[in-house]
C-alpha cells in the first residue's frame, strides 16, 4: 500500500516535526564549517514550501557525521540553518538542542509557515539507540511527523523511526516528503516494469557490498554491467592473476554463483575485458589518517593477468567503449558505483565514459537514467553531468538497502494512505 505524503495532509496551525537528511560535507576553513555540497539541502526545500504554503510550522531535526552522543562543534547544524535561509527566502530559526526547555519554548513562540531547525540530533546516544523515553521527548513538539530524510530512512533511530511510532499511536498522522516519495518513486516503483532494454551498470569496491543488489537485479535487468574494484574477485574466481588488487578471495563463489544465475535466467552478465593498473611504490610518508602514501607508477592497460607488483584501478578503454555502446542504447538504466578511482584523474576515464553513456541514454534515446546515490553520484556531478540524467538518489547505505529489496524502518513507520 502507498504511503501518505504530505500532498495528503492538513497542517494549518499544526507543529510538523520533519525529519531530514542533512548529513552534508562540511570542512573547516578559516575556522568556519563551510559545506561543500548543499544538493541534500537544496533537494527538501520543494516539502518545506509546500508545508509552509499550507500553514504548518516546521520543526526540522537531523543528524550531521556521528558525533557518538558528543558535542562536537564541527558536527553543529548551525551553518545549515543559514543555508537553508538563504535557499527559502526567509528566516530560519536555529536552536542549540533537539530537545527540552530551549525547544519547546522556541515551538511555542512559532507562529504559522515559520521554520526552525534543531541542532544534531546525533548529540544524544539515545537517538542511534532509538530510546523510546527520547523519543517522547523529541514528540513533544510534534503534532504530525514528516519523513524526508530518505538518506537516513535505513536506520531505525529515534527521529527516523520512533517518533514517527509515538505520533500514529496518538492517533496523528506520519507522511513522506516530496523529497521521500521522489525516491520510493524512482529507485523503487520505476524499477518494477522498467523500459527495456534496462540495463544495470555495478561498481564499487567489493563484490560483498554488492551482492544482495546483483541478485535481486539478475531478477529484473536485460544486462548488468561490472565494474569497479568488484569485477577483480570476478577475474580471480575465474583463475586470473589480480596482483595487488583489492579482492575478496572468499567470495569467489559468491562470484560465481551471481554470474550461473545470469546464465540461467540469460542476463547478459559482463565483467571487464581490460583493466588500467599501476603499480604502487611505498613514499615511506604517512597520510593524515596513519597510513602509508604510494605513489602509482607505471600506469598501463592490461587485458589478462596483473602482474604481482601491479594493482588494477579502473576498467581499460576497451571496456569502456563497450559498456557506453550497451548503455547508450537502453530505455532504462540504473547505475550504482563508480567503475574505478575517479577522484584520481588517471583513472577517471572509464568512470567517465560510462558517465557520458548513461546522459546520452537519457538525451538522445528518452532512456531513464536512475543512479543509486553515493560515489556514482559524486562522479556523475565531478563530470558536470549531474543535471542531464532522469533522477539522482541523495542515500548512500538507504539507496543501496533499499535496492537490494530490504524494508527501510524510516518508511515503514509511516502512515498508510
Ligand atoms: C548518509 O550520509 O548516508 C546518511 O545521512 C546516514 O548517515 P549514517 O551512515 O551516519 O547513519
Amino acid at each position: 500500500m502507498a504511503k501518505l505524503t504530505v500532498r495528503d495532509l492538513d497542517v494549518k496551525g499544526k507543529r510538523v516535526f520533519l525529519r531530514v537528511d542533512y548529513n552534508v560535507p562540511m570542512e573547516e576553513k578559516d575556522g568556519k564549517m563551510i559545506i561543500n555540497d548543499s544538493t541534500r539541502i537544496v533537494e527538501t526545500v520543494p516539502t518545506l514550501k509546500l508545508l509552509i504554503e499550507k500553514g504548518g510550522r516546521l520543526i526540522l531535526t537531523a543528524h550531521l557525521g556521528r558525533p557518538k552522543g558528543k558535542r562536537e562543534a564541527s558536527m553543529s547544524l548551525a551553518p545549515v540553518a543559514v543555508k537553508l535561509s538563504e535557499l527559502l527566502g526567509k528566516p530560519v530559526k536555529f536552536v542549540d538542542d533537539c530537545i527540552g526547555e530551549k525547544v519547546e519554548s522556541a515551538v511555542a513562540a512559532m507562529k504559522d509557515g515559520e521554520v526552525t531547525l534543531l541542532e544534531n540530533v546525533r548529540y544524544y546516544n539515545e537517538e542511534e539507540a532509538n530510546d523510546p523515553g527520547f523519543a517522547e521527548k523529541l514528540a513533544k513538539v510534534a503534532d504530525v511527523y514528516v519523513n524526508d530524510a530518505f538518506g537516513a530512512a535505513h536506520r531505525a533511530h529515534a527521529s527516523t523511526e520512533g517518533v514517527a511510532r509515538i505520533v500514529t499511536r496518538r492517533g496523528g498522522k506520519a507522511a513522506a516528503g516530496l523529497l521521500m516519495e521522489r525516491e520510493l518513486k524512482f529507485l523503487g516503483d520505476e524499477l518494477e516494469n522498467p523500459a527495456r532494454p534496462f540495463v544495470v551498470i555495478l561498481g564499487g569496491a567489493k563484490v560483498s557490498d554488492k551482492i544482495k543488489v546483483i541478485d535481486r537485479l539478475l531478477e529484473k535487468a536485460d544486462t548488468i554491467l561490472i565494474g569497479g574494484a568488484m569485477a577483480y574477485t570476478f577475474k580471480l574466481a575465474h583463475g586470473v592473476k589480480t596482483g595487488k588488487s583489492l579482492i575478496e578471495p572468499d567470495h569467489k563463489g559468491t562470484a560465481l554463483a551471481a554470474e550461473a544465475k545470469a546464465k540461467t535466467l540469460k542476463v547478459n552478465f559482463q565483467l571487464p575485458t581490460d583493466t588500467i593498473i599501476a603499480t604502487p611504490v611505498d613514499t615511506g610518508k604517512l597520510n593524515k589518517k596513519g597510513k602509508p602514501v604510494y605513489d602509482l607508477t607505471n600506469i598501463r592497460t592490461v587485458s589478462g593477468d596483473i602482474p604481482d607488483d601491479a594493482e588494477g584501478f579502473s576498467i581499460g578503454p576497451e571496456t569502456a567503449a563497450n559498456y557506453a555502446g550497451i548503455i547508450s542504447s537502453a530505455k532504462t538504466v540504473l547505475w550504482n558505483g563508480p567503475m574505478g578511482m575517479f577522484e584520481d584523474a588517471r583513472f577517471a576515464a572509464g568512470t567517465n565514459a560510462v558517465a557520458q553513456a548513461v546522459v546520452d541514454a537519457t538525451q538522445k534515446n528518452g532512456a531513464k537514467s536512475i543512479i543509486g546515490g553515493g560515489d556514482s553520484v559524486k562522479a556523475l556531478n565531478k563530470a558536470g553531468l549531474g543535471d542531464k540524467v532522469t533522477f539522482m538518489s541523495t542515500g548512500g547505505g538507504a539507496s543501496l538497502e533499499f535496492l537490494e529489496g530490504a524494508v527501510l524502518p524510516g518508511v515503514a513507520a509511516l502512515s498508510e494512505k
